[in-house]
């Protein structure tokens, strides 16, 4: 539970931004590729295309920048005025990290900027830690990014998996309000991991500096998330005092259309609160939420004082929700 009575300074969520490579790639394509149909990928999946990396300037520095000056932008602020850069990427343009990249390109010489490394909860994580750290009166504008180029990691001949992933960066800039006119706008959160289902997708080092292709149990993590992502929604919510129903919109992390589905069916909310794009982008992993976010933000659907539940699952396995205000 937050305690908003002992933090000096509330969290705002003012700017949002993002960026996909050029590249499109369909799933007609991919039936060329492997033994696949559209009508399956689309059936199973509700993906349809997805924006593939192509080349050295869509790396994960350069997305995860082009995505967070927009949100800079967004926020009326200047690079200059960013504390904190958090990256979530587990596709790093180098193992030391990639955030100190996207701080050079955007000019944010007085921000400190780290790697975080959460698969597709990434974002989720990110956007409690982003926070926390500004809770605690540590920083005032933090520039939280989701991005990854998964795509350099499938193998491309596993029809199993290839079909799911695409490439991209989504931003979100998180401010601390005002002492004189506190504003809380993160209304609660839950984050959970269980090693127990480490083995169920991985990109294992193989040794001699390399790295095998992703691997995925699918059924184990459709099930995974269609068993736990509901409870982390209502946790988070509960925290907030609010239900489920008091929601205006709810951005799921864009791994399967049948998962949302699922979720919405359970808790019996309009599909239409349910954001989905995945039929565009596949599966970006940490960008799949802010994508989403502002997406929906650009279109004037997501607006000032809304309230909105993000969730996020994946790798680890990790999974995690958070109930905040926009605006
Ligand atoms: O972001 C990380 C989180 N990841 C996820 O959320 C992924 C969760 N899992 C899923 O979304 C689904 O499990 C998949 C989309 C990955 C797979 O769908 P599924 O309904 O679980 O299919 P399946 O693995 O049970 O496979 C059913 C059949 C198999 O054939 P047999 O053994 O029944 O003859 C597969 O070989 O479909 C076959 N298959 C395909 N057929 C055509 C698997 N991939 C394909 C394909 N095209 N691309």
């Amino acid at each position: 539970m937050i305690n908003t009575e002992s933090s000096l300074f509330g969290v705002r969520f003012i700017g949002s931004g993002s960026a996909v490579p050029d590249r499109v790639l369909t799933n007609n394509d991919l039936a060329q590729m492997v033994d696949t149909t559209d009508e399956w990928i689309a059936s199973r999946t509700g993906i349809r295309e997805r924006h593939i990396a192509d080349g050295a300037g869509d790396s994960v520095a350069n997305l995860a920048a082009q995505a967070g000056q927009k949100a800079i932008a967004a926020a009326g602020l200047a690079p200059q005025d960013i504390d904190l850069i958090i990256l979530s990427t587990s596709t790093s343009d180098d193992l030391f990290g990639t955030a100190g990249r996207v701080q050079k390109i955007l000019g944010a010489e007085h921000a400190v900027a780290f790697d975080l490394v959460a698969a597709c909860s990434g974002f989720v994580f990110g956007l409690v830690t982003a926070s926390q750290y500004i809770q605690t009166g540590a920083y005032k504008n933090v520039l939280l990014i989701g991005a990854d180029v998964l795509s350099r990691w499938v193998d491309w001949q596993d029809r199993r998996t290839c079909i799911l992933f695409g490439d991209g960066a989504g931003a979100l800039v998180v401010q601390a309000s005002n002492p004189s006119h506190p504003q809380n706008n993160l209304l609660g959160f839950e984050m959970r991991s269980d090693g127990r289902g480490n083995d169920l997708l991985n990109i294992n080092y193989l040794g001699r500096s390399t790295f095998e292709s992703i691997t995925m149990n699918g059924q184990e993590v459709y099930r995974f998330a269609v068993r736990r992502v509901p409870e982390v929604i209502e946790k988070s919510l509960h925290k907030a005092n609010l239900e489920v129903h008091d929601l205006d919109w709810l951005i799921m992390h864009q791994a399967n259309q049948r998962i949302i589905d699922a979720v919405v069916n359970r808790f019996g909310i309009d599909p239409a609160k349910a954001v989905s794009n995945m039929g565009k982008y596949g599966n970006t992993s940490a960008a799949s939420i802010p994508i989403a976010l502002d997406e929906w933000v650009q279109a004037g659907k997501i607006q000032a004082d809304h309230l909105i539940a993000i969730a996020g699952f994946g790798a680890g396995l990790s999974w995690g929700s958070a109930v905040f205000r926009w605006g």
